[in-house]
């Protein structure tokens, strides 16, 4: 019989590839979808035959219990969060009560339901922050520097107590930032992919973005889902950093960027106060020593493979040519 795994934000940038490899493993899969006024599934268009819907929210404990009565998953994966930080700082009661309290209510879901389910939680970087060490491991202690980062601490220490209150198999990885062709527009890799192409294509001139010297180590998505999908294929449960272990700027990405369409970045960046942090997580960077030796996992696509993949895709986007096969 196929294993079944259940995703909670299957809509999202992760939980589309994730779907993909545990489709790809001959898993069933159930993806928790929350009710919207107009439907958000074009990043799992291709996969909606071969996939079950459910909807749930974190918000509401109760149709979490019902969705995994139902569709009686071995192993649960908690993707969805309220993912963008700016956000955080608009909406700080919001992001607790998705981010925090949204991973309680799932875990104790579990409890109830089904302590035997495998659970994965989609911890940051970002709770690092103000970085005590470097580079960061597991037992770097957290600094997080924004809501965001505040409440991802809250859903990886409640899911290291659920583990040791109760013995459930929950793993939290701590994963930094991976991008992708499906990365949502505001965030900094595919707000410049997406401005490259526009200015290549010349439907705009220019670029606004932050703070040029914040640092990130940024990898692809389709790597990091297969690092959780390992996570949960061991003998015991555990935490693990997932990090590529090289660090960029935003003006190293910019001017990848912009040299990968053959542009010169400074003819069309400008920075722009309006997209300043009110404190910013300055730089990042994984080891991930335990990921590769525990689960043998490392990434496959470096920073300029990265990079270029984005620009491609955009550019190929938006000059109305049909879109590449989802990768
Ligand atoms: P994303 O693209 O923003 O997707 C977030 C998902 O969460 C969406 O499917 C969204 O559904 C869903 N969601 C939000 N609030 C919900 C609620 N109340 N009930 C049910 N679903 C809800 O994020 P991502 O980049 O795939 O990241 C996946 C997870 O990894 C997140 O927890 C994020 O914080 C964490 N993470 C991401 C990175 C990264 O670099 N990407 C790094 C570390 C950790 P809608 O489509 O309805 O909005
Ligand atoms: N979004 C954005 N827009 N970021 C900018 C801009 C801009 O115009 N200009 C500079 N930046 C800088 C930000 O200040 C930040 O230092 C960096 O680019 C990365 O920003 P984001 O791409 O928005 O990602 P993030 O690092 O804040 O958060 C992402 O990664 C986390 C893991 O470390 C998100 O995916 C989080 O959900 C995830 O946990």
């Amino acid at each position: 019989m196929s294993k079944r795994a259940m995703i909670t934000g299957i809509t999202g940038q992760d939980g589309s590839y994730l779907a993909e490899l545990l489709l790809g493993e001959g898993y069933e899969v159930t993806g928790i979808i929350r009710r919207l006024s107009h439907p958000n599934l074009n990043r799992i268009e291709h996969l909606l035959d071969r996939i079950r819907l459910h909807p749930a929210d974190l918000l509401d404990g109760l149709s979490l219990i019902r969705a995994i009565e139902e569709n009686e998953p071995d192993e649960l994966y908690n993707l969805a969060a309220m993912s963008f930080v700016p956000a955080s700082w608009d909406q700080p009661l919001l992001t607790g009560e998705f981010n925090a309290q949204g991973v309680t209510r799932v875990l104790d879901a579990v409890r109830r339901v089904n302590p035997k389910i495998k659970l994965y939680q989609a911890s940051s970087s970002e709770m690092f922050g103000k970085v005590r060490e470097v580079p960061q491991t597991e037992l770097t202690p957290f600094y997080p520097r924004s809501p965001y980062g505040v409440s991802k601490v809250f859903g990886h220490y409640i899911t290291v107590n659920y583990r040791e209150s109760y013995g459930l198999f929950a793993c939290s990885g701590i994963l930094f930032n991976h991008e992708s062709p499906r990365r949502g527009l505001e965030f900094v890799t595919r707000k410049v992919s997406d401005g490259v192409a526009r200015i290549k294509l010349g439907i705009e001139q220019k670029l606004y973005l932050g703070n040029l010297e914040a640092h990130r180590d940024w990898g692809f998505a389709g790597d990091y889902v297969r690092a959780m999908w390992l996570m949960l294929q061991q003998p015991t449960a555990d935490d693990y950093v997932v990090a590529t272990g090289e660090s960029h700027s935003v003006r190293d990405l910019v001017e990848v960027a912009f040299g990968h369409a053959g542009l010169d970045w400074k003819a069309h960046v400008e920075v722009d106060p309006r997209f300043l942090r009110p404190a910013e997580v300055d730089h990042l960077i994984g080891n991930a020593a335990k990921a590769r030796q525990s689960l043998g996992w490392a990434p496959s696509v470096d920073f300029a493979g990265l990079v270029g993949m984005m620009v491609d895709s955009d550019i190929e986007r938006l000059s109305g040519i049909k879109p590449p096969k989802p990768r």
